[in-house]
């Protein structure tokens, strides 16, 4: 069976892909591979930063691998926070911060459409190709739920009157913007 390794040590990530792609291939962590630095992600896009990743790694481990990068895209505020979505309201920040530094620019904004985006860098054999995945929603005026992670409280899916965060888990796997682009990577992978 071939081996893959996905650059994250993420254990909902892994589970994830691994069960939508686990039985063609095997899926390896970083720390699987022996890597345990941490990875290179100084691009300025979402695109830049999963292939910083995935070609850091593939390079310097010699494997095959795959990358994933995300970012909350806000309209009003053109794009942001974009691929600084983790650290938006500062280095090593709470998701919590993140969350109320949005709430605060959007205080009185009445255009709240913003979109999730999943970048996934895949290099095989040396070649590289990407696969996006998006879901389109609104930023709520407050938090809403308790599950998930990030953002979730404060975003809702289109055509969804819960948010993110008052999703099971199953539900939201189905429409993310992740699962759409782990969902053509396995497709592609499938093709080989
Ligand atoms: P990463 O590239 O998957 O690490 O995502 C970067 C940042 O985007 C995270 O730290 C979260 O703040 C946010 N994010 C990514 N995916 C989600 C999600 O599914 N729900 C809420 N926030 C997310």
């Amino acid at each position: 069976m071939i081996s893959i390794c996905f650059a994250t040590n993420n254990k909902n990530k892994l589970e994830e892909v691994r069960s939508k792609i686990g039985n063609q291939f095997t899926i390896l962590s970083l720390e699987d591979i022996g890597c345990l630095e941490e990875l290179p992600e100084t691009q300025p896009t979402i695109e830049g930063n999963s292939e910083q990743k995935a070609q850091y790694v593939a390079q310097k481990y010699k494997v095959n691998c795959f990358a994933d990068d995300t970012g909350l895209l806000v309209d009003a505020l053109q794009g942001a926070p974009g691929v600084y979505s983790a650290r938006y309201a500062g280095p090593n920040c709470l998701p919590e911060d993140n969350m109320i530094k949005l709430l605060d620019e959007l205080k009185g904004i009445k255009n709240r459409n913003a979109h999730f985006k999943t970048c996934i860098t895949l290099v095989l054999d040396g070649t590289q190709i990407q696969f996006e995945g998006s879901v389109s929603g609104s930023i709520l005026e407050e938090k809403h739920g308790e599950k998930g992670f990030g953002y979730d409280p404060i975003f809702q899916p289109d055509s969804y009157t819960i948010s993110f965060a008052e999703m099971s888990m199953a539900e939201k796997n189905i429409i993310s913007h992740r699962a759409l682009a782990v969902s053509k990577l396995a497709a592609h992978l499938q093709s080989l």
